[in-house]
């Protein structure tokens, strides 16, 4: 960053909020997307930009546990809440089981719209635990895949629901 764009950053609010359990404080216009500040000032990349205008659910986190798409969220909304992205599911450098299913299932290939699927699932699982397959499609239509089919995506979920129901 070059001292021109301290000085302006210097001008812009600062907008605290916490990303995957840990506070972070960042100099923001308060309109530009969470989708920018997650990738662009966070660093976290996980949280995929596709269609760039509300359609595809590529970009889905889940804000104060409601799935949301973060291309739509203005980051002055987010002041004070408390935001899950994909990085903020493993743990101790392991996979969340769900995403060691979607590995099993093959329930990722290009893998764009993978993070915001997991975040979905993450989403409906939290309502209905054991989902039925009508629930799981119920709760991923919107988010959008071009590889799949979605047949492994549902899979994995429906494995993934199945090993927590033991
Ligand atoms: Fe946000 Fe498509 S990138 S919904
Ligand atoms: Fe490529 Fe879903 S895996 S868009």
């Amino acid at each position: 960053m070059n001292d021109l764009s301290l000085a302006h950053d210097r001008g812009l609010p600062e907008i605290a909020f916490t990303v995957n359990q840990h506070r972070v404080v960042v100099r923001a216009h308060s309109m530009d997307r969470l989708l920018d500040v997650l990738r662009q000032r966070l660093g976290l990349t996980g949280t995929k930009e596709g269609c760039g205008e509300g359609e595809c659910g590529s970009c889905s986190i889940l804000l104060d546990g409601v799935l949301v798409n973060s291309c739509l969220i203005p980051v002055g909304q987010v002041r004070g809440s408390n935001i899950l992205t994909i990085e903020g599911l493993a743990a101790d450098g392991r996979l969340h089981a769900l995403q060691q299913a979607f590995l099993h299932c093959g329930g990722a290939q290009c893998g764009i719209c993978t993070p915001g699927m997991i975040l979905a699932a993450v989403h409906l699982l939290s309502k209905k635990p054991r989902p039925t397959m009508e629930d799981i499609r119920d709760g991923l239509s919107g988010n959008l895949c071009r590889c799949t089919g979605y047949m492994q995506i549902f899979d994995a979920i429906a494995a993934y629901a199945g090993r927590a129901d033991q």
